[in-house]
């Protein structure tokens, strides 16, 4: 059974306090989960480069950077000047992801294809090889604080008996709307890696509601 991850999400960080932040879950986390928006795959913008440079003098934490961007090609060797250790690019921004696959491997960055709750499974089934991770989401990406979208949760299934079928070693996280409440029936249809901002940092204790999250989902760590 592949391992249970937990992926604090720093968009819901206070960004004028974010080492203190991350320090505050560091000892939880399996790593963190950066936020990067363009303004225009997603109607929002968040951090980039600059913000992971600067967290990457305070941690060691591997960094999963979910890439809601257009043009993330065009990014790929300045996230990984910066520190970044893995990227996830959409299947519905890249159609055809075997270039940027391609090219996230040359910098050697581990490399993810994200799922939009209305794209189906079948549009990454093919590329699924070229993943070290597969991202379903469980919201509409571009905010946190959404409430997690029950009818996801076939999806996480079916990508994990494809995943499963075909002997392959890749990793399932499951993004947006992630409590103790909502991870337990994701963690049970196959999803071994949950990202969670709001549960997490705007939380009165943030490294409680970790050890709740972990709980939750039975994982060790
Ligand atoms: C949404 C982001 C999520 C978000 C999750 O566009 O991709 O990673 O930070 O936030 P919560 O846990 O608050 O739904
Ligand atoms: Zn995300």
């Amino acid at each position: 059974m592949h391992s249970v991850k937990i992926a604090p999400s720093i968009l819901a960080a206070d960004f004028a306090r974010l080492a203190e932040d991350v320090d505050r879950v560091a000892a939880h986390a399996d790593m963190l989960h950066v936020d990067v928006m363009d303004g225009h795959f997603v109607p929002n913008l968040s951090m980039g480069p600059p913000v992971i440079t600067a967290l990457r003098r305070h941690t060691d934490l591997p960094f999963d950077c979910h890439l809601m961007m257009s043009n993330a090609d065009c990014y790929l060797e300045q996230l990984a000047e910066s520190g970044a250790t893995g990227v996830t690019v959409h299947i519905e921004a890249f159609p055809e992801p075997d270039d940027v696959a391609t090219a996230a491997r040359d910098l050697e960055l581990e490399f993810g294809l994200v799922i939009n709750p209305p794209t189906p499974f079948d549009a990454v089934r093919p590329f699924v090889e070229l993943c070290d991770m597969v991202v379903i989401m469980a919201v509409h990406p571009g905010f946190g604080g959404q409430s997690f979208i029950d009818s996801v949760i076939p999806k996480i299934r079916a990508a994990r008996e494809f995943i499963e079928s075909q002997g392959l070693g890749v990793d399932i996280e499951v993004d947006g709307g992630i409590t103790a409440a909502t991870a337990p029936a994701a963690r049970a249809a196959g999803a071994n890696v949950f990202v969670a901002g709001t549960a997490v940092f705007r939380q009165a204790d943030p490294a409680a509601a970790m050890k709740a999250l972990r709980d939750s989902i039975g994982g060790a760590g």
